[in-house]
């Protein structure tokens, strides 16, 4: 896609997923005539029109200006802001939702037919430019949508395709995942402190280990038993600790706190079913 081909994108609702798309995007070589959004807020709206240069507008402005807009408010808070869409939205208009739970049956029943919908789910990584974030089309989006939605958040992250019944367990990996290894890391600096070293230190071995970690896993493409077989060796220290972490059944707590946070999901999503 080239540049001139690049649509103008509106995030509606620019709190912290939406304001992270637009640097993002303004990082990515977007320019901040290509970008715009909406705000409840004034003050919030002028906070973000001097930090990049874009300009706010209200939600008809954008469904007549931008091709592509970007639904980024608290799923509670979607109501009021599909009644305003509804009558200002038309079949060329691209809506991409990133709102957790939300079905994409619910924006194609409540805006006027033939509105294509791809529902995201991104998760927090997306203020460094490292989400992932997974996509599933509505009734009426094609593969040329998908394209479209892929290239703008392949600016923020990576991006998979997944039919739209997975996306409770996607919610569940990637969307909470970052908390359950916020949760792994804060525990594992409290074990330093356990061993009397500073809290400093501690969060600095921790914080650095956890992101060289990461980056061989992304990096090498090696599988995860391969990279911690090769620092388990025999009788020594690491195997000590996997004896204890196995004992304690972590594995067993991961795979149940993941199917919790897929069954909390699905819960929530029922509240929007036809
Ligand atoms: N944060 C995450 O980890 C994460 C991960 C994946 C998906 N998401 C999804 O991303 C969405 C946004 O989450 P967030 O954490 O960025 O929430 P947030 O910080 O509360 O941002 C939402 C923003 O939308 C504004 N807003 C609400 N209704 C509006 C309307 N009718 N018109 C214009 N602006 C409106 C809110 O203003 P007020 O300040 O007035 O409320 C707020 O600034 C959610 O649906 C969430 O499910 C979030």
């Amino acid at each position: 896609m080239t540049n001139a081909d690049k649509p103008t994108i509106a995030v509606l609702g620019a709190g912290k997923i939406g304001e992270a798309l637009l640097s993002g995007l303004l990082a990515g070589g977007r320019r901040p005539d290509e970008l715009m959004f909406t705000e409840r807020h004034g003050e919030r709206a002028s906070e973000l029109t001097n930090r990049y240069g874009i300009r706010a507008v209200d939600v008809a402005t954008a469904a007549k200006d931008a091709r592509v807009l970007v639904v980024a408010v608290k799923p509670q808070d979607i109501e009021p802001l599909l009644d305003e869409l509804a009558p200002a939205v038309g079949g060329d208009s691209l809506v991409v939702s990133l709102c957790a739970g939300l079905p994409t049956s619910l924006y194609e029943r409540r805006l006027p037919d033939g509105v294509p919908v791809v529902r995201v789910m991104p998760n927090t990584p997306m203020v460094v430019g490292e989400a992932m974030s997974a996509i599933s089309p509505g009734r009426f989006a094609t593969a040329d949508h998908l394209a479209v939605v892929e290239e703008l958040l392949g600016v923020v992250g990576l991006v998979v395709r997944v039919p739209e019944s997975q996306q409770d367990a996607v919610t569940a990996l990637s969307g909470s995942g970052p908390a359950y290894f916020f949760f792994l890391v804060e525990a594992m600096i409290d074990a330093g402190i356990l061993l009397g070293l500073p809290r400093a230190v501690s969060e600095k071995l921790i914080i650095q280990s956890a992101v060289g970690a990461a980056t061989m896993l992304a990096r090498t493409g090696e599988h995860p038993v391969t990279l911690r077989e090769a620092v388990t060796s025999p009788a020594g220290t690491t195997i000590m600790a996997i004896r204890e972490l196995e004992n304690h059944g972590v594995r067993a707590a991961l795979l149940a706190a993941i199917e919790a946070a897929h069954d909390r999901s699905q819960e929530l999503g029922r509240q929007h079913e036809d």
